[in-house]
């Protein structure tokens, strides 16, 4: 379990200095959470429905030193009832983004 958890840290990090900066955009990331992770997640204020598993948005946004580097580790563990989902690293980032602001 540790090798695996190493691999993909180290993974990602090669990822991360590949990639050049950005700017995230967080408009573009909430389009990303209703699209993909509205249906289980608490993703906006007001929103009535989601399951009652997942944790909602603003909770991952006051979660420790939570940023799209986290998010993205976060979305590459598995988890039993998500699906796993292919995000691009501008697509993280601005989701990350999005969550933070609802902080
Ligand atoms: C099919 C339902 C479903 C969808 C769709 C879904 N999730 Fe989840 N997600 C869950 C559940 C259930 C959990 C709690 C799993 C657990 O505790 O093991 C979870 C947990 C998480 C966690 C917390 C992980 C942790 O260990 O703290 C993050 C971050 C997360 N989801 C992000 C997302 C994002 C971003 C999307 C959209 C791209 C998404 N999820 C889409 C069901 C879903």
């Amino acid at each position: 379990m540790l090798d695996v958890f190493k691999s993909l840290f180290f993974g990602w990090c090669i990822v991360a200095i590949a990639t050049p900066s950005f700017a995230a955009d967080p408009d573009h990331g909430k389009e990303i959470a209703k699209r993909w992770c509205a249906s289980c997640h608490l993703m906006e204020r007001g929103q009535t429905s989601a399951t009652d598993q997942a944790p909602p948005f603003t909770y991952l946004a006051r979660t420790p030193d939570f940023n799209a580097n986290k998010l993205a580790f976060l979305l590459l563990l598995p988890h039993p009832n998500m699906p796993s989902v292919s995000l691009n690293r501008a697509e993280v980032a601005d989701m990350a983004d999005y969550i933070l602001s609802l902080k």
